[in-house]
């Protein structure tokens, strides 16, 4: 029986993680549940799984939590940033690392360091402090596994290969749902054509990063701490269909892919199951019925998001934290309708050439590093957002 702990348990890969977790009850116990504000949603997760311990936003949801649960056996019921690192470091042989946003990096952190194997989705921890993360996974010993699809793909592929023998790593990329606009129908979108992706159902931040192309940007990080290459070995072709979720080619030419139909059970599944499988009853692949796959190259002049992100790698180990974090502050102001869509990037743009102008580039040694980085451009990033308010459609 494996024990599982689940931050972020509310969201799109949280709900899914509950769904195999529920399908497999004598192979999975679920120990910690920790959410933001779905309180309800909450409740019904805990009368079904019973968790020992989990985590709410503030005191307001864990008073209404008691009040939902009056009658059932209670959990321990913790709130905030503690409440989250309460759960990951509760009695659990894997995390499972499903927040969104910076907010994921101390409770992923800590549950590392308590010697739990991470089952990563909350790819915000690797791009704002990669360098750390595998730092304490090695000093650790324990597992990395990545739910993401595109890196889930890559690790399936580099089952039994060695990293030295890695060419190049290419990840694969919807477009999202601007693929085929035109920059001067971008510059109009609208929050809710931002939020419609062709492939994928998802949160809303993952959705839009994957408008703007800076999802693809943001796994270009983590591929680069995950499978310990340089961003040289990092390319990414845009592949409409999203049925190869990405390839490997090695020193010999060889190419290895791994493909399915978009569904993030199956790379949860792989994550929760490793090093074994689990049968999973989802509709399977026909390439007759698909007939096509097709490839183009990324358009950098209309998604320049993606091209932020190689700057970043290429400027300094804090760099990634400060274009994630001014990221979340263009994203967010972006759902709120407080800037158009082209505005993500520009903010995105303005705040890394600052801290590069700045600093030229920092290593990370420690997590007030990160914490700084991600502090100095949330405050940038705001100053930045100035210059584009009130601009929206
Ligand atoms: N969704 C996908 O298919 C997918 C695919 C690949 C990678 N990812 C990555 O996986 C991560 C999660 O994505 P998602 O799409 O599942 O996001 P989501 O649907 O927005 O869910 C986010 C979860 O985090 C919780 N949360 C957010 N801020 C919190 C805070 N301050 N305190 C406590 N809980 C908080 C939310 O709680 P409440 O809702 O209760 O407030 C919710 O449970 C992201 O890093 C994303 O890039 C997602």
């Amino acid at each position: 029986m494996k024990r599982v702990a689940l931050l972020g348990s509310t969201g799109s890969i949280g709900e899914q993680t509950l769904d195999i977790a529920g399908r497999f009850p004598d192979r999975y116990r679920v120990t910690g549940l920790a959410a933001g504000r779905q309180v309800e949603k909450l409740a019904e997760q805990v009368r079904r799984f019973r968790p020992e311990v989990v985590s709410v936003a503030d005191d307001e949801g864990a008073r209404e939590l008691r009040q939902r649960l009056a009658g059932d056996p209670a959990p321990e019921i913790h709130v905030g940033d503690a409440g989250l690192t309460a759960v990951a470091t509760c009695d659990a042989d894997l995390l499972v690392s499903a927040l969104v946003g910076a907010v994921g990096l101390d409770p992923t952190l800590a549950a590392i360091e308590a010697g739990r194997d991470v089952a990563l989705a909350n790819k915000e921890v690797l791009v704002m402090a990669g360098a750390l993360v595998l730092r304490a996974v090695r000093a650790r010993g324990v597992a990395l596994l990545p739910v993401d699809s595109e890196h889930n793909a890559i690790f399936q592929a580099l089952a039994g290969q060695r990293l030295e023998d890695v060419e190049r790593i290419i990840l694969t990329a919807s477009g999202g749902p601007f693929r085929t606009w035109s920059a001067e129908r971008i510059a109009r979108a609208r929050i809710e054509d931002a939020l419609k992706h062709p492939n994928w159902d998802m949160g809303p931040k993952i959705t839009v990063d994957s408008a703007t192309l800076m999802n693809k940007g943001l796994e270009v990080i983590e591929a680069r701490w995950l499978f310990e290459v340089s961003p040289d070995q990092v390319d990414v072709v845009v592949h409409p269909q999203s049925i190869v979720h990405s390839l490997v080619e090695f020193v010999d030419g060889s190419v290895l892919a791994q493909l399915g139909l978009p569904d993030m059970r199956v790379p949860i599944a792989v994550a929760l199951a490793h090093p074994e499988r689990l049968p999973l009853p989802l509709e399977r692949l026909d390439l007759a019925a698909l007939a096509r796959l097709d490839f183009e190259e990324p358009d950098r002049a209309r998604f320049p998001c993606l091209d932020l992100a190689f700057e970043a790698l290429r400027g300094g180990e804090d760099a990634p934290a400060v274009l994630n974090a001014a990221n979340e502050v263009s994203v967010a102001a972006f759902l709120a309708g407080e800037i158009p869509f082209p505005a993500i990037a520009a903010v995105n743009g303005d705040v890394l050439s600052s801290h590069l102008a700045r600093n030229g580039g920092s290593a990370m040694n420690e997590l007030d590093d990160a914490r700084a980085a991600d502090a100095w451009a949330r405050v940038r990033a705001g100053e930045a957002l100035e210059k584009h308010r009130g601009r929206h459609a």
